[in-house]
């Protein structure tokens, strides 16, 4: 019978321990402090903030992982049909606001 308990014991410690992409977002936005913008992330922020809202609302930028940004944002900046230059500077203004 201990043995059960601790088996039970021991998953419920497991799950716990997973991280849920929700806490990973906290985290994200709990350690931002964002130094000043460089040149090229301040251009990436007005196409992102001029073209990223067009065809759904405006994404925040905090509510995805940085592993997601990194597999959406490729084809996001085709479908804005932004230039090489253009998804280069919105990738290093999403980079910038999640703190990397
Ligand atoms: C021509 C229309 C269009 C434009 C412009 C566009 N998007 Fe999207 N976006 C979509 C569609 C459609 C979806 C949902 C379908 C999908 O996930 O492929 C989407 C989904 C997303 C998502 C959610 C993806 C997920 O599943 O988590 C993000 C984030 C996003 N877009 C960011 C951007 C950014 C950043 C830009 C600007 C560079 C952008 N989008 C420009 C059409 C567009």
């Amino acid at each position: 019978m201990k043995k059960v308990i601790f088996a039970v014991a021991a998953i419920g410690i497991f799950a716990a321990c997973q991280p849920k992409t929700a806490e990973v977002v906290e985290v994200v936005k709990e350690t931002k402090t964002l130094r000043a913008g460089t040149e090229a992330e301040l251009a990436g922020m007005a196409l992102y903030n001029n073209n990223c809202g067009k065809c759904h609302d405006l994404p925040v930028i905090g509510e995805h992982s940085k592993e997601r940004w990194n597999k959406v944002l490729p084809p996001m900046i085709k479908e804005a049909k932004l230039d090489a230059a253009q998804g280069a500077n919105v990738t290093a203004y999403v980079n910038w606001q999640l703190g990397l």
